[in-house]
């Protein structure tokens, strides 16, 4: 350390002007310009420290509560022509600056969000390489750490081409670890939990197969992901405001217990194409000796940049049905209208055999229609409407789909009608089969059609490899598709919900309107390879932490068997604990994903469903323990309402509610959904209870949850006088 501090002297001195040295003596000597740099988080909790090391090498350190969480771990890049952006660095510049602000995101878990950070900005200059400069922001946060790289325009360096990133996590134990493997195209893997150490050889058992896959050969895990440590740390790594870079995946060293960045390449095999000025996301560390302080943490979100849209008033939580599960599980309907398999957009669909087992037809979407409208939905999504699902998948077909010719028996005038009348939004689907370009093309005459027909959302996808052919779903080229995608959306004042995009990186904020994605293992597995029970306690610790998912809750017929098409699967949670979904699984758009014959048979745990918010004035974790429980209290927004969501793994549990939540003095009824006594996921799924009562800010409700059950209450202002024979808790 102390040589360290010598070096960096030398560096100081040895490098610079007489003018300049004259301004970085005053500098070194009121903020110790070339000692290593530290700052602490507003609350004292973090301590961060950058220092150079032997041949100006930047490196980083994290401690919590005194713990290290980062031990000294390497930053910087490495550049395909011209040196590096790795070493021979002097600290030219050091900046503190500490904000504490506030702001309203539209819509969120909490009416307004806390900024509050400490700054370090360093200025790292290369005097070999002609004064070539790099700053590194170190944010510093009462929950954790961002950092970036910056590269402020400067003579000499315009434009350069990223050939690795080094940026280091050296990690202080070997940690129980929540992780999917490393890949540049899904993110759809079930979650894995080991040690730190086991990851390399549980590497291959946890590459299942997915439908465009491209595993990373050396062992590597994909953020966000989520560790605890074995005195209690919990640790959670992601990124943040991907824009114009790849996603950073992370090699693990079992060995050191170090990981590594590790970015989605493209075509070429070059990483990110960067013009000054130029910065490169945030890289994000969350800790906390409580679980419930990692799901609370907004770090992500207040690392995006605000909106720039002005005008966000169109943009709105939306809850949904869809013609889709039942293209799943039922075996009675497709996407595809024909049984023809070798189509071309040109062609006459109406002139093709129909499959008789067509989705999307009138007579289907107005059942939906009549059925959401009936019980206070906002909107149906229809997928399955367009030409050319007969050969959609696996052909790496670029022309696959045109979005705006509907098949013969989808009258799209008759159904905007029709959907007008009913007060429902019939939500648009843009499958491109992964033919980025082909949609890109289209973008503007497919969104033109949208708003001649009304339609305000889209759910966009993209199954299969990527065309352009060679890139990625995760690498620089598509962040910027999804990204263009969702602003020029927003010219049309549509929202957008991707699936099989990248990981969200908390660009919810400044694209409001990218109102959810999918980027995960959703229900739709349920119905295929299956979902473990424990696989919902996961989510909200590592993908949630990006943002909203469109996970699809809602299935009340969990045992698949039910339909007599063979299918043994079964979706491994008992009805309450998808009510429960609603609440913990955040996102302001949501979807009651199971088909309305299977609500109409529970109306009162449908109830539920029809009542719970999907956007908040705020949020209360209670409990949480990844892979095992979290229950979560919410305030709807604007309204005197609750709803409180519990979840738990395969084992049955008492989850403990306190009401302390509520304001004081007042009494609401509680009306409480509960697993019955003899429920289970796999035996009785549909047992349950409901129950109403009496609470107030001091009521404590002790909940059993059946193996991979839940419970789910809503609240409202209310006294004993409302309901005959109500009881307190
Ligand atoms: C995968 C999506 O996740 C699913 O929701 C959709 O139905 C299919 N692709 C077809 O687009
Ligand atoms: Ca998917």
């Amino acid at each position: 350390m102390i040589a360290d501090k010598v070096l960096n002297k030398i560096h100081c001195r040895s490098f610079l002007s007489i003018k300049r040295l004259l301004v970085v003596i005053l500098v070194c000597g009121s903020i110790s310009l070339a000692e290593a740099q530290q700052i602490t988080s507003p609350n004292k909790n973090f301590s961060l420290t950058f220092s150079l090391k032997e041949n100006g090498v930047p490196f980083y350190e994290l401690t919590f509560k005194s713990k290290p969480v980062i031990k000294s771990s390497k930053l910087g890049l490495a550049t395909r022509q011209g040196g590096s952006f790795l070493d021979g660095f002097t600290v030219t510049d050091v900046k503190t600056t500490s904000i504490d602000e506030s702001w309203d995101p539209v819509l969120g878990e909490q009416k307004t969000i806390r900024n509050h950070y400490q700054e370090l900005l360093v200025t790292l200059t290369q005097q070999a390489q002609q004064g070539r400069f790099m700053r590194i922001r170190f944010r510093l946060f009462d929950d954790g750490l961002g950092f970036r790289y910056e590269f402020p325009m400067q003579k000499g360096l315009s434009y350069f081409i990223v050939k690795d990133e080094v940026t280091e996590f050296n990690l202080a134990g070997n940690h129980k670890i929540f992780w999917i493997p490393g890949d540049y195209d899904t993110n759809e893997y079930p979650y894995t939990t080991s040690t730190i150490a086991e990851i390399p050889s549980l590497q291959k058992k946890a590459t299942v197969p997915i439908t465009a896959q491209q595993p990373i050969k050396s062992p590597s895990v994909q953020t966000p992901c989520m560790m605890k440590s074995a005195d209690g740390l919990y640790i959670n790594i992601h990124e943040a405001a991907l824009i114009n870079y790849p996603a950073m995946d992370l090699e693990v060293d079992a060995a050191t217990l170090k990981m590594k960045t590790h970015l989605v390449p493209d075509a070429v095999g070059n990483l990110a194409y960067m013009q000054t000025n130029a910065q490169t996301p945030w890289r994000t560390i969350v800790v906390s000796d409580k679980a419930t302080d990692i799901l609370a943490s907004r770090l992500i979100l207040n690392l995006n940049e605000p909106t720039k849209y002005k005008d966000v008033s169109w943009i709105k939580p939306v809850k949904y049905m869809g013609v889709w599960w039942e293209y799943f599980v039922a075996g009675k309907s497709n996407w595809a209208y024909s049984t023809v398999n070798n189509v071309k957009l040109t062609d006459n669909f109406a002139a093709f055999p129909p499959s008789g087992h067509h989705g999307a037809t009138n007579e289907n979407v107005k059942k939906y229609i009549d059925f959401a409208s009936a019980n206070g939905f906002d909107a149906v999504l229809v997928e399955g409407w367009n030409v050319g699902w007969e050969d959609w998948i696996g052909n790496w077909k670029e022309e696959v789909f045109d979005f705006v010719t509907p098949y013969p028996d989808f009258d799209v005038k008759m159904l905007r009608e029709y959907a007008a009348s009913k007060g429902i939004k019939i939500i648009m689907h843009h499958e491109t089969s992964a033919a980025a370009t082909n949609y890109e093309r289209r973008l503007d005459r497919a969104f033109q059609f949208m708003v001649d027909n009304g339609y305000n959302a889209v759910k966009t996808g993209y199954v299969g490899d990527i065309i352009p052919r060679g890139e990625h779903h995760d690498g620089q080229w598509m962040v910027n598709h999804y990204i263009h995608v969702a602003d020029r959306a927003a010219d049309y004042k549509i929202m957008v919900n991707s699936h099989e995009a990248v990981r969200p990186t908390g660009l919810n904020r400044t694209y409001p309107n990218w109102i959810a994605q999918e980027s995960a293992r959703g229900t739709e597995f349920e119905a295929m390879a299956g979902l473990a029970p424990e696989h919902g306690t996961i989510l909200p610790f590592t993908r949630l932490m990006g943002g909203p998912m469109d996970y699809t809750p809602g299935i009340f017929q969990t045992d698949l068997s039910y339909y007599g098409t063979g299918s043994k699967q079964r979706v491994n949670t008992t009805l309450v604990k998808q009510l429960a979904y609603y609440v913990t699984m955040y996102s302001p758009l949501q979807m009651a994903a199971d088909m309305p014959e299977n609500y109409a048979r529970f109306p009162d745990a449908f109830q539920f469903i029809k009542d719970v918010a999907v956007d908040w004035d705020d949020t209360y974790v209670l409990e949480a323990e990844p892979g095992d429980y979290i229950t979560i209290a919410r305030k709807a927004k604007g309204k005197q309402e609750w709803y409180v969501g519990g979840i738990t793994d395969e084992n049955r549990r008492t989850a403990t509610i306190s009401f302390s939540f509520l304001p004081k003095g007042k009494s609401y009824i509680a009306t409480i959904y509960a697993d019955g006594t003899d429920a289970s996921y796999d035996k009785k799924p549909q047992s349950y209870t409901i129950r109403k009562v009496l609470v107030s800010s001091s009521s404590v409700l002790k909940q059993v949850l059946a193996s991979s059950g839940g419970v789910a209450v809503s609240i409202k202002e209310g006294t004993s006088g409302e309901i005959k024979g109500l009881k307190k808790l």
